[in-house]
């Protein structure tokens, strides 16, 4: 192909200059084919890009084409049901939501109802009247000195770093506004977490970020400063997360600004790895012992742990260490393999770790199994996006939700992918001041705002189509699975995942 290249090329050019010679035409290409020849010439020498090489200016097509797919993709060949992770439809469902504009669909589903994969809600003949309330959810254990009652969907946990600061103050307006808390994350509690008033879950990673010593470990003086603030309604130990679990977070160089090492007390313009695993503790019991630690250190608020199920009976030990010491945490936050992340290896997000579904099941019976279920809330997060997936959460064992994800869309998130590499175009996930000028801080927080009122009215609805009028009465039984249609709780394999009935 070389070889052509340069002989094509360069009768070409011969033939342009002929052209202009005799008939004053093409002056534009007599200047652009030599230019085109001399990148030609240094790609045919290069060594690194072998597409290049053998097609010195074609190759860049490729690449070009390679750039903009995912946009290809979205605009042109995905269809509504299509689309990953969340179809055009589910986007365009919180869109609507966030607008505050109809989101009603129009001629019947677009779905195939007929396939083993169908899950549907079995209504009531009798209806419940629908509560225009929104629903809350009283968190804290026996030892809990102040119990937070929370709105049953939250923000997720995302870091101010993952996001932008613009993203970060949209989110706490709206959830002051909304009466909802926003986990901050382990990328630690910043003046953007706060000076929106709403409430927070601070979280704390194994980065200890915000609460680190200079050699990176818990330090208790610093947490304690943080954790007494009014906004800081509960704290949440995270111990993975579904995108990476047994990987710890990954802060991309690009977006690890001045700003942001500053805050964490690291290294500026470098790749920041958290480590996968806690310094404060190693096992089950010095889990258990942390979070009495922090419970007494926050006078009392709600203590919780993140994690994405994996060895099961790893939970089940820290279960029995919780009994043992007569310690439990407030609440236990289970997220899904398929969970959402700023940046992850491919290996991690596709193929570790349990999915949302038969990891709630497997929380849930495990607590009730041992007969400490009382006393622990079940938060639950994987792909919640609407009044649909809350109801389905709360059937499999969790008591309230977190979203990430559809917060994202809330604020004009358009899932271009783009979260690891600083290039996010709507300004949620870069640190790019120019593209995060395109966030208004007061349009997006009314969105926020409204996408939570508007999905819980949701759920309020499909509750009340079920004939219930407390979530407390969700369970599984209110969903039929497959083209059999039978119960959702006959469709797991929860039993043979751990040998809770021998407790
Ligand atoms: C941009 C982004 C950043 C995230 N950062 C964190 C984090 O700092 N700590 C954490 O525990 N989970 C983090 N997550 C995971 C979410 O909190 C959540 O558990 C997961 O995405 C599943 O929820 P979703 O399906 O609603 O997105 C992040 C997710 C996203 C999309």
């Amino acid at each position: 192909m070389r070889k052509k290249f340069f002989i094509y090329g360069f009768l070409l050019f011969l033939i342009v200059a002929a052209i202009y010679y005799y008939f004053k035409l093409g002056f534009l290409l007599l200047i652009i084919l030599p230019i085109l020849l001399v990148i030609g010439i240094f790609n045919s020498i290069q060594k690194k890009h072998a597409i290049l090489r053998n097609f010195p200016v074609l190759g860049y097509f490729r690449y070009l084409f390679e750039m903009i797919a995912p946009e290809i993709q979205q605009y042109f060949i995905e269809r509504s049901t299509d689309g990953k992770p969340f179809s055009r439809n589910q986007r365009s469902l919180v869109y609507q939501r966030a607008k505050n504009i109809d989101s009603n669909t129009p001629f019947g589903t677009q779905l195939n109802l007929n396939v083993r994969s169908y899950e549907g809600i079995k209504h009531s003949i009798f209806p419940a009247k629908v509560n225009e309330e929104l629903p809350r959810v009283l968190v804290g254990g026996p030892d809990c000195k102040q119990p937070y009652l929370a709105s049953l969907l939250n923000v997720s946990a995302m870091s101010f770093g993952s996001l932008s600061e613009n993203a970060v103050r949209a989110l706490n307006i709206g959830a002051q506004k909304g009466k909802f808390y926003q986990n901050t994350g382990e990328g630690g509690l910043t003046d953007y977490h706060l000076e929106g008033g709403g409430d927070i879950t601070w979280q704390i990673g194994t980065g200890y970020f915000g609460c680190r010593d200079a050699n990176g470990n818990f330090n208790p003086e610093k947490f304690k400063e943080k954790a007494n603030l009014p906004n800081v309604k509960m704290i949440e130990i995270k111990l993975s997360q579904g995108a990476k679990p047994g990987h710890g977070g990954v802060l991309p160089a690009a977006k690890n600004t001045l700003q942001i090492a500053k805050i964490r007390g690291i290294e500026p313009h470098t790749l920041i790895l958290s480590p996968p695993s806690h310094s404060a503790f190693s096992d089950a019991k010095g889990l258990v012992h942390f979070i009495a630690k922090l419970r007494e250190l926050s006078n009392g608020k709600p203590i919780g742990f993140k994690l994405c199920i994996g060895n099961t009976s790893e939970f089940e030990a820290i279960c029995h260490e919780m009994i043992a010491e007569n310690c439990f945490p407030d609440f236990i936050t289970v997220d899904g393999a398929e969970g959402g992340t700023g940046a992850a290896p491919l290996e991690f997000a596709d193929g570790v770790g349990m999915p949302f579904e038969p990891a709630l099941i497997f929380v849930n019976k495990t607590l009730s199994g041992l007969n400490i279920r009382d006393k622990i809330r079940i938060i639950g997060s994987g792909k919640i996006i609407s009044g649909y997936s809350i109801l389905h959460a709360i059937a499999l064992g969790a008591d309230m939700c977190n979203s990430a994800r559809g917060f994202m869309f809330s604020l004009g998130c358009i899932q271009a992918l783009r979260c690891h590499n600083n290039e996010c175009p709507t300004g949620v996930a870069t640190q790019n001041k120019m593209l995060m000028k395109g966030l208004v801080v007061t349009d997006k927080s009314d969105r926020v705002y409204h996408f939570h009122k508007n999905t819980l009215h949701a759920a309020n609805e499909l509750l009340a189509a079920a004939g219930k009028s407390s979530f407390a009465d969700v369970d599984s039984n209110i969903f039929m699975r497959g083209d059999e249609f039978t119960s959702l709780s006959d469709s797991y394999f929860p039993d043979n995942l751990s040998n809770i009935t021998n407790y």
